[in-house]
């Protein structure tokens, strides 16, 4: 493969690893009835010859995805919820002790996170451009700025509401391309010693696990400890501390803070060494994946051919931005599924993007219960088989695909 991009990072030559061909909008959800031309484009990914970063060959217009009714509710996973709780207690006890402090999240959705930061009384910020979910954040008492964040937005909160002790982001950064302006933001919005922390999937953990469904038009960069670094540093940034943390099929929380304002913890050489002994960010490592890649997908589409050929009853669990891309890149439609089960009101009765699945409530999974379910939110495994356990015992069983192809 020959394709190449420049790096959003660093401008340098990125080159083509892997490519999904053509693709909806993971979140773009069809309306019964909607005639209109579904957009496409094609997601492909490279990695950057000089700073390493995995990203996406070609950026999907913002506006696009992000508007008054994106669908995706962060409060939707109770592990998630008490993780995003956590993370907010530990926030008030620690970052934000002195006095007065300010904290500042982008993309706070439905604000569950900053929920428990405004019960506490601490001055806080939620920078969100999908109006729908704002809304909801706004009727949980948190403070919210319907836009996008980026650099002329940094300056504003800045000049009117002071520096910040931590600026916060989850499954948030690795969704915007634009990285120079949004590093120049938090650089203007931080305080002397405040804190960049940001969540977000994990590259290491895409490649160890073959999760290739990480992979879709929202989530732009696939980042490491070292093209993490690479970017802090081009930008008055230093990489101060990683934290692996068991969410969404792995993720990493990076902390920055401004060059020299902290001692970078031990996990840092650590992770980096990790990566190094993996050749992460190496062509080989990531071509690698994409044979894994094509194989799932051919495996996958075996069990479920055979499956239907056998009259079995096969449903989907969780309408995932990331099903996106594994019902368009393996050609799953409603032949080889029937529906998929969803707890998102703004997803029900309405068809996955491209390949047109019906999703449904989770009273229609139950009513009666199929004999597979194609398990999409598999980043929520243990939450969604011990809620459904009568699944099981009525004989369910579960199909996973990463990181390949079997039935539970
Ligand atoms: N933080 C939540 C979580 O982890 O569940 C929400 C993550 S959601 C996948 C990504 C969010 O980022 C969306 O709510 C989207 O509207 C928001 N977003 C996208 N671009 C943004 C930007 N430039 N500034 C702030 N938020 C942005
Ligand atoms: P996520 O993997 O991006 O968090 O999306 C999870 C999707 O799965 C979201 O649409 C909500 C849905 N879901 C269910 O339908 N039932 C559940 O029990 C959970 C945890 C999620
Ligand atoms: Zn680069």
């Amino acid at each position: 493969m020959s394709a190449t991009s420049r790096c959003r990072i660093c401008d340098g030559t990125v080159h083509e690893f892997f490519d999904f061909g053509r693709q909806p909008l993971s979140d773009a959800f069809v309306a019964p009835g909607d005639s209109r031309e579904e957009f496409f484009f094609r997601l492909a990914t490279g990695s950057c010859e000089s700073c390493t970063m995995v990203q996406l060959m070609e950026e999907v217009p913002r506006e696009a995805m992000f508007h008054e009714s994106y669908p995706y509710l962060s409060s939707g996973s109770a592990f998630m919820r008490t993780h995003f709780e956590e993370l907010a207690k530990r926030f008030l006890t620690t970052e934000l002790t002195g006095a007065d402090p300010f904290i500042v999240e982008l993309g706070c959705n439905d604000g569950v996170m900053l929920k428990v930061i405004a019960e506490a009384g601490v001055r806080h910020l939620g920078v969100e451009p999908s109006g729908g979910v704002a809304d909801l954040a706004a009727a949980k008492g948190v403070q919210v700025r319907k836009d996008f964040f980026e650099e002329s937005t940094a300056t504003d909160i800045r000049a009117k509401q002071g520096p910040a002790d931590v600026i916060y982001a989850a499954n948030t950064l690795c969704h915007i391309p634009y990285m120079g302006s949004i590093l120049a933001g938090v650089t203007k919005l931080l305080g002397p010693n405040g804190v960049f922390v940001f969540e977000d999937p994990y590259l290491g953990d895409i490649v160890e696990r073959n999760s290739f469904d990480q992979i879709y038009d929202e989530h732009f960069y696939f980042f490491t400890a070292r093209s993490v670094q690479e970017m802090a540093a081009r930008n008055g940034l230093e990489l101060v501390d990683v934290e692996r943390i068991p969410v969404h099929g792995g993720e990493v929380r990076y902390t920055l803070a401004l060059r020299g304002a902290r001692t970078p913890s031990p996990a840092v050489a650590e992770l980096l060494a990790w990566e190094a002994d993996r050749s992460l960010a190496e062509r080989a490592t990531l071509e690698k994946f994409g044979a894994n890649v094509t194989q799932i997908r051919t495996d996958l589409i075996e069990l479920l051919a055979k499956l239907r050929d056998e009259g079995k009853k096969v449903v989907a669990y969780g309408a995932t931005a990331k099903s996106a891309t594994v019902t368009n890149f393996c050609g799953i439609g409603p032949d080889l599924v029937s529906f998929i089960s969803d707890t998102t009101p703004a997803k029900q009765n309405r068809l996955s993007p491209g390949t047109h699945i019906p999703v449904r409530t989770p009273a229609d999974f139950a009513n009666p219960y199929p004999d597979y379910a194609l398990l999409f939110a598999w980043n929520h495994a243990e939450e969604i088989m011990a809620k459904e356990q009568d699944f099981r015992d009525a004989g369910g069983k579960w199909i996973l695909y990463v990181p390949d192809v079997h039935v539970v």
